[in-house]
């Protein structure tokens, strides 16, 4: 049983879900298209040309699934809204069966004790408003703060913590700048605009949410250290190139109100919008989320190498940086680098980064490993077990170095729609057999419901979850 004495007093313990990677049902009850449902039905996007339309079934399963998160003694469940499901064309009147379902998994949660954490947007934006230009056109932010304000009045009676959207990096990156995920734009920095309208979507969404009477506001942001392959000069520019358009991008104008200087250019603003933008953007939040999973490597573009197939994504030609894999000799099954010092590394730079910046929260950790039931039907998944371990020894190290963190959500509840890698990646507490949608809870699991017990100066949620941090 592990112990991790330096966790604060009422440390939570949580773990994480998103609407599309669980819970199929794609075309019940009203829920529009979402970009994830075209984007997976195009030939040769998806690994397997597999997709979400069943998923782990969970919006027919959701009431037996909550007894996998209230029987390891979570305090916290993180899950995302769908929007299509609420404004299933992304303007308009809102849908009241898609309402219904997540009033229903709030009160499901409540009663057996967690805390509802809701992510009110996780990548899957309505198709039509995709058709009107989606994160490239400011309307996208605007059409983003009526649905949250229709999800707060709807919830907002026993939904207390919000967080606005997750990976706004990601979703630009992969999404708008490349072509692994959806829309699979490939716009390159042409992206630029994708990132900043996200940012609004969430100042706005946060004023929609303070208006509703929200108690704790905060966002999901992915980070990673980002290392020069070397020393030379030239790799030490590409790597806080990279470094300046993933992570300062988005943390810079949430948690200080500007944008990295270098990156001003590719903005297509005038001075005056940018500012107003920046003060909607940078309003006071009450926790900062954290996603971590490995850290990068960045070397300038050397002459005559052919980086195309270097990592798991289509690198453009031409890119002012290149990244190259991380030395590791330890990997999870999907080839990631395990280094938990880096997510001490990420906490230590927020935090002097961004001084009086809100506690975090690590909203997402976690690891692909692809262990199967052995003949008795368990799953064992010690690596597993490590990796979380080892984790949370790191957020330890970052706490004992003045770093206030104050929860930690594992990535993920159960195995799901690993996005372009379809369902081979398994990053599940609980192991899921997608022939028969069996359920099957993984040593980690016990392992983590263990933690949780043995970190006793953790809350003891009240019958409706809502005890004060
Ligand atoms: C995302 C999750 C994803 C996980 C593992 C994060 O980027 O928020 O949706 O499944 O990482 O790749």
């Amino acid at each position: 049983m592990s112990e991790f004495p330096q966790l604060p007093a009422g440390f939570r313990f949580g773990m994480s879900t998103a609407a599309y990677q669980i819970e199929g049902a794609v075309e019940e009850d009203g829920r529009g298209v979402s970009i994830w449902d075209t984007f997976t039905h195009e030939p040769g996007r998806i690994r397997g040309g597999e997709n979400g339309d069943v998923a782990i079934d969970h919006y027919h399963r959701w009431e037996s699934d909550l007894a996998h998160l209230a029987d390891a003694g979570i305090h916290d469940y993180r899950f995302s809204i769908a929007w299509p499901r609420i404004v299933p064309r992304g303007t308009g009147s809102a849908n009241e069966t898609g309402l219904a379902f997540y009033d229903r998994l709030v009160d499901g949660l409540l009663a057996r004790g967690i805390r509802p954490v809701p992510t009110l947007y996780h990548w899957d934006l309505p198709q039509a408003l995709e058709d009107r230009g989606g994160w490239l056109a400011r309307e996208t932010a605007e059409a983003f703060a009526d649905y949250v304000g229709i999800v707060a009045e709807r919830l907002g009676d026993r939904v207390r913590d919000w967080i606005t959207l997750n990976e706004m990096s990601v979703h630009t990156l992969y999404g708008y700048a490349l072509t692994d995920h959806a829309p699979g734009r490939g716009l390159g920095f042409e992206a630029l605009p994708a990132a900043h309208h996200q940012l609004l979507a969430h100042g706005l969404a946060v004023r929609a949410l303070r208006s509703a009477g929200a108690e704790r506001v905060g966002v999901a942001a992915q980070h990673f250290p980002v290392e020069a392959a070397s020393d030379a000069e030239e790799d030490l520019v590409a790597a806080g190139t990279f470094h300046a358009l993933t992570n300062r991008l988005f943390a810079q104008p949430i948690l200080a109100g500007s944008y990295p200087e270098e990156l001003r250019p590719l903005l297509p603003l005038d001075d005056a919008q940018l500012a107003s933008d920046l003060a909607v953007i940078s309003a006071p939040l009450d926790f900062y989320g954290v996603n971590y999973y490995e850290p990068v490597r960045i070397e300038a573009p050397r002459a005559g190498v052919d980086y195309a197939g270097t990592l798991e994504v289509d690198i453009p030609e031409g890119l002012p940086f290149a990244p190259v894999p991380y030395p590791s000799e330890e990997r999870t099954d999907f080839g990631w680098a395990i280094v938990p010092a880096g997510l001490t590394a990420v906490l230590a730079e927020l935090h002097e980064s961004y001084p009086g910046m809100p506690p975090i929260v690590i909203t997402e950790n976690g690891a692909s490993f692809h262990d199967v039931p052995n003949a008795d039907g368990t799953v064992n998944d010690p690596r597993r077990i490590a990796y979380l371990d080892a984790h949370l020894r790191a957020v330890a190290d970052a706490v004992a170095a003045g770093v206030d963190v104050r929860g930690y959500y594992v990535w993920s509840a159960f195995d799901n729609f690993e996005w372009a890698a379809g369902y081979q990646e398994r990053f599940g507490l609980v192991y899921v057999d997608y022939a028969t949608q069996e359920r099957i809870r993984k040593s980690s699991w016990a392992w983590y419901r263990d933690v949780i017990a043995a970190n006793a100066s953790s809350p003891t949620p009240s019958s409706d979850g809502q005890e004060q941090a």
